[in-house]
């Protein structure tokens, strides 16, 4: 979340963006309540204080395959697996391992995540290898007596782990769709964990930002991710760092698949850094963790079929809300990031962040009424009561949609891949927080997650992204904590378009809401799209949040005199995109916001 935009791409965002200021003449024009209209070039100059995407980096373009990835080791180790004959799951399952070792912020053996895919042949899944609660987990345990949320509790420490499914997930993945040897898929990432890696800036800054945490919540310094006793430097760029215990921990599992993390010495250091950390998984939770094939959701954006990740994924369904509710009016007439478009993208937002905090949950414990979020007519009438006169409506006055017809109440890093064949896979996995709950498993060198802070500790007090959530999130033994996590896939006719996907909490779906419409309304190509600044509201707190350069001063002056509040100054998201160009090649933007690579042949 709080990465820095790289200062080129800002600086060339500024100069960008002077030079194309639209005629300020026409900021009156504003028709949001115009019928269904396509974009097009005639209606193109009625935009007004739109602001122009910054000029960045070529998109990397490839013939037949493509990775792209959060780290360029993770790219080229799932690269090297497609040349050699692997398809796009084989090299979803090495990039998940080489992510674990390359990226230990957010890459992860002990965390969770979602793999979606539509094959060449037409087939399609989702597969939910999210965190489960422990079986001792109770609704209540981040309270104290008097039944306030004890800070920090739910963020960080052993209490705040939920049973990992990274592992698990991959071997379901790779049981149902993988063509090459199991073991020849895990075996790069011990090979990376035993070689070492050099550090990049960002990754020595975010272990020394985080030394701390990792002194406190771990009762021995864990070698690797704290530089060792008697060097006091702090890391720099271009330090080697190797993961000895980590070597180990992939041996394990390249040679017994599952069993080498749910079972045997594995488990008994999980457990054994669980009772020294006052930690409540045990050898059954390892044991009982089980990954889930769900059926994928479908929705439509402009002549494209749009496959999103199902509950408890809250972002495949406010995704295709969010696109509902925009698809009748004319973003790309109305200009990137001009004041009518922001005041649409934001209302629609702001009311399907409401329904997210009251009705998404894990559908194995309480039914989700996802058919009726998804109703033409639902959607259509939650955009009706937005202002005609381009005034923000106050979040106080939204609540979460009533009437659902037939509802009653009972309540991150992103990979994408494609295959010579035409495979897609899209992946967003995660700890949670950067380091997830900082303990390492002593012996056993990852980190495990703080996932258990994505349920909601109490209801309407928000978690660390600022989410508000309901009953439906409550915490329970053996349930899964409703993600943000939006793994997406566009097809035509049947045929890949677009693989999209990011971390960020929750600005993830909107981010990934904003790569669709950057590429299919505002006719960004990849790397643009995934490089341009970035607007967000969540329904609470009531405010656009705002990458640095993300809107001309004069819309941000019209958006505030039509009551929105905008608060400037993090940067949120890596968002990757493949997109397929009309010749059938592919387009990869990889977010400048991180290291992140596209790579392909
Ligand atoms: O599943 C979720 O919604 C969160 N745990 C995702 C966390 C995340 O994206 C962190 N990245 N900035």
């Amino acid at each position: 979340m709080k990465a820095l935009l790289p200062r080129k791409v800002a600086a060339l965002t500024l100069t960008c963006m002077k030079r194309h200021l639209y005629p300020l003449a026409l900021a009156a024009l504003f028709a949001c309540t115009s019928t269904a209209t396509r974009p097009s070039a005639s209606t193109a100059s009625q935009a007004t204080l739109a602001a122009t995407p910054p000029t960045t980096t070529a998109s990397v373009t490839a013939a037949k395959a493509m990775v792209v990835s959060a780290h360029p080791e993770a790219s080229r180790i799932g690269l090297e697996v497609l040349r050699k004959g692997g398809n796009a799951y084989d090299a979803a399952v090495a990039v998940q391992f080489a992510l674990a070792v390359a990226l230990p912020a957010a890459g992860n053996i002990g965390g969770g995540g979602f793999v979606l895919y539509h094959g060449a042949d037409g087939q399609e899944g989702a597969l939910d290898f999210r965190e489960m609660a422990p079986a001792s987990a109770n609704r209540d345990m981040y309270l104290d007596a008097q039944g306030n949320v004890v800070p920090s509790r739910s963020t960080a420490g052993h209490l705040a782990t939920g049973v990992p499914g990274s592992v698990a997930g991959m071997e379901a993945l790779h049981k149902k769709l993988g063509k090459l040897p199991w073991a020849e898929l895990v075996q790069p990432a011990v090979e990376l964990a035993a070689r070492g890696l050099r550090l990049t800036a960002k990754e020595a800054a975010g272990l020394n930002n985080n030394r701390e945490n990792f002194l406190k919540y771990n009762a021995q310094t864990p070698p690797a991710y704290v530089r060792p006793d008697g060097q006091t430097r702090p890391w720099q760029q271009d330090d080697l760092i190797q993961y000895p215990d980590l070597v180990r921990t992939l041996e394990r599992i390249r040679d017994k698949g599952r069993d080498g993390f749910y079972q045997g010495e594995t488990a008994d250091l999980i457990v054994a850094e669980m009772q020294r950390g006052g930690g409540i998984i045990t050898k059954q939770d390892l044991q009982n963790y089980q990954a889930k094939w769900r059926t994928p959701l479908h929705g439509h954006y402009r002549g494209y079929d749009v496959l999103a990740f199902p509950p408890p994924s809250s972002g495949g369904v406010a995704l295709l809300q969010m696109l509902q509710m925009l698809e009748p009016y004319n973003l790309g007439a109305l200009g990137w990031h001009s004041p009518q478009g922001v005041h649409l993208i934001t209302e629609a937002e702001r009311r399907v962040y409401a329904d997210r905090a009251k009705y998404l949950g894990d559908p194995d414990f309480g039914r989700v009424p996802v058919t009726q979020l998804l109703d033409q007519k639902y959607n259509k009438n939650r955009m009706a009561t937005i202002r005609r006169d381009g005034r923000a409506t106050p979040s106080s006055e939204v609540t979460a949609g009533v009437g659902l017809p037939g509802y009653e109440s009972d309540q991150t890093t992103h990979y994408n891949i494609v295959d010579a064949q035409g495979n897609a896979v899209s992946c967003t996995t995660t700890l949670n927080g950067s380091y997830g709950s900082k303990v390492v498993v002593a012996g056993a060198g990852f980190l495990l997650n703080n996932e258990m802070d994505d349920f909601s500790s109490k209801v309407g007090v928000a978690n660390m992204y600022g989410l508000i959530g309901g009953a439906a999130n409550a915490i329970a033994p053996g349930k899964r904590m409703l993600s943000s996590m939006t793994p997406t896939i566009l097809t035509k006719k049947g045929k890949l378009a677009m693989i999209v996907g990011t971390p960020g909490g929750s600005t993830i779906i909107t981010s990934v809401m904003q790569g669709i419409l950057n590429v299919i309304d505002y006719h960004q190509d990849a790397q643009q799209a995934v490089a341009a600044p970035r607007l967000h509201h969540q329904w609470l707190p009531d405010q656009i949040d705002a990458e640095e350069s993300a809107l001309l001063p004069a819309a941000q002056d019209t958006l505030q005199k039509r009551g929105y509040t905008i608060k400037t100054g993090s940067h949120w998201g890596r968002m990757e995109i493949i997109w397929v160009l009309p010749d059938g090649r592919l387009q990869g933007g990889a977010d400048p916001r991180g290291d992140d690579t596209a790579v392909g042949y």
